[in-house]
C-alpha cells in the first residue's frame, strides 16, 4: 500500500524495547466515526500579560495619547511642558504642550520609555508620526530621536529626523528612522527646536515597518504556524472588566485609532495581588483588527461579550452588575456587532465596517456571551440575550459558560441551565495539575450527544508549586487532548490560554509563546497544539485497547491514544502520548484494512520533565521529524519512548 504513515510522539526518555508488555491498539477503519470540525483546535486571545498593547499590537509607544490616569506616565519632560485636553480627538481630548525656555535648542523635550523600553532594530525601517500644530501659526521645529538609555553621561541617538510643523491647524507629521544599532531597552525622545515658537503635539506613535496590518510580525507568525481553525477574541476576564464601567466595550474599539477611548485593563490588577498601574488598553487592537487576524489566520472569529456582569470574583454585590431590565443595551451591542461582522454596507454598523476597509462580511459564525459567568444571575441574563440573537439571527452559535472550575457547584449546576437556555456550545475552563489531566482521558465520552456541544475555551496543565511551561505539563496536555479529539462528536473547538506573555509584564503563567520587545519563543505546549492543529485530520477512526478507549486506563500503561482519517490526503494519523517512565512498543492493529504499510512519517516530542524554552535558548523543547520503515504490514510495531508524545501519518 503506498498511503503513507504519520506519527507524532512526545518522547522522554530513551527506548528499552520490551520494558513494559507489548500493547496492542486496534484502529477499527471499517467502521467511520465523528467528523472532526475544523474549529477544534484553535486560539484564545487575551490583553492578560500585555499580549495586546506592548505585544502584538506593534505600537512602540506607551501612552501615545496622553490619556493614562496621570497624563504623563510613560513621559518624562524637560524645559517647559504642559498637559492640555482640548485636542482634535473627542474621546481622548488630552495633548501636550511644549515652549521654549530661552536656553539652549534642546531643553524643552518629552521622552517616551515605550514598553519595557522602546526597542529598536539595527537597518530596520520605523514610522514615526506625530498629530501636531503651531497654536499662534507660523512655524516651529522638532527633532526625533531614537536614542539608548542614558548610561555614563548621556543617551546615544541612534536615529533622528527633524520635522517643520507649520499653521494653527492640526496635522498629521509623519517620517522614518532607520536606527544604526539595535537597542532592546531604548526611549523615543523629541525635542523643540530653536527658534522656540510652542508647539503641540498629540498622539505619538512609532510602529515598525515590519508589521502585519498593524501586529509583530514574528507573533503573527507563531500564529499562522499552529493553522489555527478558531479566534477566540477580546478574553476572559478583560470581557467583565474589574467593574462595569471597565468592561470590554467593542464599540469603543472601532473606527479612527486616534478616537478610541482609552480603558483601564483588568489586569492591572492580579489575583495574586500585584499592582500594573501603567497597565491600559489603548484599543489600537481592536475588534475590526481581530476580525481581520482571523480572516488572515483563515480561523473562525468567535468574539465573546459581557452579559451584564462585572468580574464576579472581584464584584460580590449585585449592585456591581446590571440589573435584568436594564440590559437592552448590551443585548443590541450584541446585535450590532452581528451587524458589524455580517452586515451589508448599507446597514449601520456594516458601513463602517466598509468605512474601515473591509466591504466584504466577515462570515462570523460564533458568539461568546458572558466570559467565566456563574450562578442564576448569570442564567437570568443569558436567556434574554438567547431570545433576541435567535430572532434576528437565528443562523449565530451562541456560547454559554459553564463557569471557572472543570466540575463542583458551580459547573453542576450551569450545564442543566444550559441546555434548558439551549445554548449550541458551553465553554469550559479548567487550568488544573498533572494528576487531573491525565484522570481526564474519558471526561467527554460520557457526555450528553444531544446537548450543546463543548468548547473548551481555556485551559492549561498548572504544574503543581511552579506553574511554568515545563515540558512535562505539555505532555499531559498532548494526552487529555486525545480525548478532545476522539469526541469530536461533542467537542467543537479548543483554545489553550493564555496566549501571550512578556517575559518583563507577565500576571500569569503559563502561557503558550513568550516574547520580549524583539524576539519570541514558542513553548512545549506550543508544540502541543501545533502536533494536534496541523494534524487534526477530517474523521475519528474508533481506536481501543481490548474494547476501551486509550486513556490512561488501568492496565494501559499511562497509553493515551486516538487516530484520525484525513480525508483530503488519504492518511491514518495516529496520536500516541506516552506518560510512563517506561518506554514502550505497541502494536498497531488496522482492522479491516485493505492493503499494507510500508512507511510512516513520525513526528516525535520529548524532553527531560523540566526542560522549556526561553528566549536565549528558544529550541530546548523541540520535536523532530523523521520517518519510519516497516515490512509491509497492516499491524506496525511502533517504539514510543518514556514521556514521548508521537504522531504517526500512514
Ligand atoms: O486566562 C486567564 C484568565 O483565566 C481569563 O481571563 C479568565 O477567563 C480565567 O479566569
Amino acid at each position: 500500500m503506498k498511503s503513507k504513515l504519520i506519527a507524532i510522539a512526545l518522547t522522554a526518555g530513551s527506548l528499552v524495547a520490551g520494558a513494559a508488555p507489548m500493547q496492542t491498539i486496534t484502529i477499527n477503519t471499517s467502521k467511520k466515526g465523528a467528523a472532526i470540525p475544523e474549529t477544534m483546535y484553535g486560539l484564545f486571545f487575551e490583553d492578560i500579560n500585555f499580549g495586546a498593547d506592548g505585544g502584538l499590537y506593534a505600537e512602540k509607544i506607551k501612552n501615545r495619547s496622553f490619556e493614562f490616569a496621570n497624563p504623563l506616565q510613560g513621559w518624562s519632560i524637560a524645559g517647559k511642558v504642559e498637559v492640555k485636553n482640548d485636542g482634535p480627538f473627542e474621546r481622548n481630548p488630552h495633548y501636550v504642550e511644549l515652549k521654549g525656555t530661552g536656553h539652549n535648542d534642546k531643553h524643552t523635550a518629552i521622552v517616551n520609555e515605550g514598553f519595557f523600553g522602546v526597542s529598536f532594530e539595527k537597518d530596520s525601517v520605523y514610522d514615526f508620526s506625530v498629530y501636531a500644530r503651531v497654536p499662534d501659526g507660523g512655524k516651529a521645529k522638532i527633532e526625533v530621536q531614537l536614542v539608548d538609555e542614558a548610561t555614563h553621561g548621556g543617551n546615544q541617538t541612534y536615529a533622528s529626523k527633524k520635522i517643520e510643523i507649520s499653521g494653527s491647524e492640526w496635522t498629521k507629521y509623519t517620517c522614518e528612522l532607520t536606527p544604526s544599532k539595535t537597542i532592546h531597552k531604548g526611549k523615543l525622545r523629541i525635542f523643540l527646536k530653536k527658534p522656540e515658537n510652542t508647539v503641540d503635539l498629540e498622539h505619538v506613535s512609532l510602529f515598525p515597518r515590519n508589521n502585519v496590518n498593524g501586529l509583530r510580525t514574528d507573533l503573527v507568525q507563531k500564529l499562522a504556524d499552529l493553522k489555527p481553525g478558531v479566534f477566540r477574541f477580546p478574553g476572559g476576564c478583560i470581557v467583565e472588566g474589574t467593574d462595569l464601567a471597565t468592561r470590554y466595550q467593542w464599540k469603543n474599539t472601532v473606527g479612527a485609532p486616534e478616537n478610541r477611548p482609552l480603558n483601564e485593563n483588568r489586569w492591572q490588577y492580579t489575583f495574586t495581588h500585584h499592582f500594573f498601574p501603567d497597565y491600559y488598553q489603548t484599543y489600537g487592537l481592536g475588534f475590526y483588527e481581530y476580525f481581520v487576524l482571523s480572516e488572515l489566520l483563515g480561523a473562525a472569529p468567535l468574539p465573546v461579550l459581557n452579559v451584564g456582569l462585572s468580574c464576579q470574583y472581584q464584584n460580590h454585590d449585585m449592585s456591581a452588575h446590571v440589573p435584568v431590565d436594564e440590559l437592552d443595551p448590551y443585548i443590541q451591542d450584541a446585535l450590532d456587532l452581528i451587524e458589524f461582522a455580517n452586515g451589508p454596507v448599507t446597514s449601520k454598523w456594516g458601513a463602517l465596517r466598509a468605512e474601515m476597509g473591509h466591504p466584504e462580511p466577515f462570515n462570523m459564525k460564533y458568539i461568546g456571551v458572558g466570559n467565566e459567568q456563574w450562578g442564576p444571575e448569570y442564567v437570568e441574563r443569558l436567556a434574554p440575550f438567547v431570545k433576541a440573537i435567535r430572532a434576528k439571527y437565528p443562523e449565530i452559535k451562541i456560547i454559554g459558560s459553564s463557569g471557572p472550575d472543570s466540575e463542583g457547584d458551580k459547573f453542576e449546576y450551569l450545564w442543566p441551565e444550559m441546555k434548558k437556555v439551549k445554548v449550541d456550545l458551553v465553554d469550559e475552563h479548567f487550568y488544573r495539575p498533572d494528576e487531573w489531566f491525565l484522570s481526564q482521558g474519558t471526561r467527554y465520552d460520557s457526555y450528553d450527544r444531544k446537548g450543546p456541544k463543548v468548547f473548551a475555551g481555556e485551559y492549561a496543565c498548572h504544574t503543581k508549586g511552579h506553574n511554568q511551561n515545563h515540558f512535562g505539563a505539555a505532555l499531559c496536555e498532548a494526552a487529555f487532548m486525545t480525548g478532545l479529539e476522539r469526541n469530536a462528536d461533542v467537542v467543537e473547538m479548543a483554545t489553550y490560554a493564555p496566549l501571550f506573555a512578556h517575559v518583563d509584564g507577565w500576571q500569569w503563567r503559563p502561557d503558550m509563546i513568550w516574547f520580549d520587545n524583539l524576539r519570541s519563543m514558542p513553548t512545549a505546549s506550543y508544540y502541543v497544539q501545533q502536533m494536534y492543529g496541523l494534524n487534526r485530520g477530517s474523521r475519528v477512526v474508533p481506536t481501543s485497547i481490548d474494547k476501551r478507549p486509550v486513556a490512561g486506563l488501568e492496565g494501559q500503561n499511562g497509553l493515551f491514544a486516538t487516530t484520525a482519517y484525513d480525508e483530503a490526503t488519504k492518511q491514518y494519523i495516529v496520536k500516541i502520548v506516552n506518560t510512563s517512565d517506561e518506554a514502550q512498543e505497541v502494536k498497531l492493529d488496522f482492522k479491516g484494512l485493505k492493503g499494507k504499510f510500508d512507511k510512516a512519517n513520525v513526528i516525535s516530542f520529548h524532553a527531560e520533565d523540566k526542560d522549556e524554552n526561553t528566549l536565549d535558548h528558544p529550541n530546548t523543547v523541540k520535536p523532530v521529524e523523521y520517518n519510519e520503515l516497516f515490512d509491509a504490514t497492516a499491524a506496525p510495531v511502533v517504539k514510543v519512548g518514556a514521556k514521548t508524545f508521537k504522531i504517526f501519518r500512514f
